[in-house]
């Protein structure tokens, strides 16, 4: 960025606005998410709003086509599905973990898939009802046993193409078949689960499994939508828009909360005390750790980088003017809201050097570090 210019004019004028609702509400501070969910209004995974307000995004396609096309192919949006529709289940006539003293099946039937462990002398098994994770990383089922829901000990991992242990269950050895199998969930972390990973599954009137959609929909982010719908059919616009949420006008530091809804915010991490790398997936959290995140800045919010509504874009550069928004590409004199010095090292692919990935055993795979930073080969991962 050039000297002397202002580089707030150079700001996108949502942006600006944002930056300007962000100098009047100096006290906002991440918060955790029972917090914002005690809040009145809408937040994602919300539980208080009537069951009877969500028209499903069939509706929100008639007038949103484009955008529904596009959210609807996002892993989001598949972050749940039954099993009987899962790509990988339905892909895979068996898959198989050997195993001292137990071993692994999940085997394709007419209907879905049957899971099932075996001691060598005996088995049991069960069949599956939800997969859980679209399996770009990982996917985790969930059966029932006498009404109670179950998460199956094991995972599919994709780097594997096979099963191995679930994230969070505990490395020793099950005392039984049972044990082996899976471990029940408790009722509320089982409203939990459903809570990110699908919509509507909570409602005014209670947690109900049979009548939530699957995956994240345009409702789990924006709130019920029938308000909004007959409004716009009746052609009462600008009453329309005031009638559905839309996160774009939230301060950036309760945008990255609202994306940390499912996400985690810093709070929520700091309140899990999860330390180490497993803490790399939970994104608002490193990114406010960031020196670059200061008090908050719209300019470095989730959607600054991430469009919710389309694919994640893999190419490096593409962000490069996402960090040139704030640092220039040659010294400048530091002013209030960028810093001056800039890059000795590189001019584009910022984040490969800057935002590098680290692997996190358990998933079998890397998540991407969203503390920026100056990454030294061989320092400890920063807490
Ligand atoms: C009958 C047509 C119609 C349907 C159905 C509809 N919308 Fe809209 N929506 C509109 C119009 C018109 C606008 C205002 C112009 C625009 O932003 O495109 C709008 C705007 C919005 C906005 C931005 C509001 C703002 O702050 O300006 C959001 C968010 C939104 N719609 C979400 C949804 C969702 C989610 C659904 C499905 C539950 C949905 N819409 C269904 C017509 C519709
Ligand atoms: C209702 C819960 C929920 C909310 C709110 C939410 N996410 Fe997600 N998000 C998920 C889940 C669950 C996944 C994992 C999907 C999968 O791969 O199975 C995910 C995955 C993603 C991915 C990875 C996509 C990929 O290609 O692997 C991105 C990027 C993402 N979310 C961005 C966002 C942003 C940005 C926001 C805020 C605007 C947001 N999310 C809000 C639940 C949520
Ligand atoms: C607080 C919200 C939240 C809860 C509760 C939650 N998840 Fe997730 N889950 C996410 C988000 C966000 C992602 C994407 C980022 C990641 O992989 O950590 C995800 C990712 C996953 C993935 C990996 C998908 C992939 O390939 O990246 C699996 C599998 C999964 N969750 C299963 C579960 C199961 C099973 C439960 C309940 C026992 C559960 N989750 C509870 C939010 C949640
Ligand atoms: C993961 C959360 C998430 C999901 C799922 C989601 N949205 Fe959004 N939506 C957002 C956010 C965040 C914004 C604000 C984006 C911005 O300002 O760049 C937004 C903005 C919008 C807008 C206003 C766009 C504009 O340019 O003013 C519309 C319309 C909309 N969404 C419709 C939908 C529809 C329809 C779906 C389902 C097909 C959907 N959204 C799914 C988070 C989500
Ligand atoms: C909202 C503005 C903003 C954005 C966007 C931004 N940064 Fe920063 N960044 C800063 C500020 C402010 C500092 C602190 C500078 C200081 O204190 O001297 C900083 C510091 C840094 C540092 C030094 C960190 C350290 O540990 O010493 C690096 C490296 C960096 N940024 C890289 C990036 C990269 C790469 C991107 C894009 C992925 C990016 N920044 C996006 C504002 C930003
Ligand atoms: C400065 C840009 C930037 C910002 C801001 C940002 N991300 Fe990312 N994010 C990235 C990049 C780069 C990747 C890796 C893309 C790739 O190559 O696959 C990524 C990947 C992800 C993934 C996929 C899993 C992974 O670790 O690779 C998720 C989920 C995600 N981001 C969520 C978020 C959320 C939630 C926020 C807000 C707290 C956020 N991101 C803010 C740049 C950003
Ligand atoms: C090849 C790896 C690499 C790439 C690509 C790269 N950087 Fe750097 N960057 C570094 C290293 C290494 C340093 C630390 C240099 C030092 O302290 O000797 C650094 C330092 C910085 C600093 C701190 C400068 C200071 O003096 O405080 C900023 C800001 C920064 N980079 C931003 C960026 C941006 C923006 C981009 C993309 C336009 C980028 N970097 C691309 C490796 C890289």
């Amino acid at each position: 960025m050039l000297a002397g210019v202002s580089s707030l004019a150079l700001l996108a004028p949502r942006a600006r606005m944002q930056s300007a609702l962000q100098a009047q509400q100096k006290v906002d501070t991440p918060m955790a998410t029972d917090e914002r969910l005690e809040a009145p209004g809408w937040w994602p995974t919300k539980r208080s709003a009537s069951r009877e307000d969500y028209v499903g995004t069939a509706e929100c396609a008639r007038c949103h086509s484009k955008m529904t096309a596009s959210q609807l192919a996002t892993p989001m949006a598949h972050a749940s599905t039954p099993a009987a529709t899962s790509g990988i289940l339905r892909e895979h006539e068996q898959i198989s973990r050997r195993g001292v003293p137990y071993s692994y099946n999940i085997t394709r039937t007419e209907t879905g898939s049957t899971y099932s462990v075996s001691d060598g002398t005996n088995s049991i098994s069960a069949p599956l009802l939800w997969a859980f994770g679209l399996g770009n990383k990982g996917q985790t089922y969930l059966y029932q046993r006498d009404g109670v829901f179950y998460e199956s000990r094991m995972s599919f991992y994709k780097t594997l193409q096979g099963l191995d242990l679930t994230t969070g269950h505990a490395y020793k050895m099950p005392e039984n078949l049972e044990e082996a199998l899976g471990r029940a969930i408790d009722p509320d972390t089982l409203r939990r689960c459903f809570g990110c990973h699908t919509t509507a599954s909570a409602s005014n009137t209670g947690f109900d499994p049979t009548r939530l959609m699957p995956g994240v929909n345009c409702e789990a982010c924006h709130g019920p939508g029938a308000k909004h719908v007959s409004l716009m059919d009746e052609e009462k616009t600008e009453q329309g828009r005031q009638a559905i949420f839309n996160p774009s006008r939230l301060s950036p530091v309760a945008l990255v909360d609202f994306c940390g809804a499912c996400h985690r915010t810093w709070n929520d991490v700091y309140e899990m005390d999860a330390t180490g790398v497993a803490n790399a997936r939970f994104q608002p959290y490193r990114l406010e750790n960031s020196r670059c995140w200061g008090e908050g800045d719209a300019r470095l919010t989730c959607i600054a980088c991430h469009d919710p509504h389309r694919q994640l874009v893999h190419e490096a550069g593409a962000y490069d003017q996402k960090c040139l928004a704030c640092h220039p590409a040659a010294p400048a004199r530091k002013a209030r809201d960028h810093p001056g010095k800039a890059c000795p090292t590189g001019k584009k692919d910022c984040v490969t050097c800057h935002m590098p990935r680290v692997a996190v055993p358990n998933m079998h795979a890397p998540f991407t570090d969203h503390r920026i930073r100056i990454a030294r080969a061989g320092e400890p991962y920063p807490d």
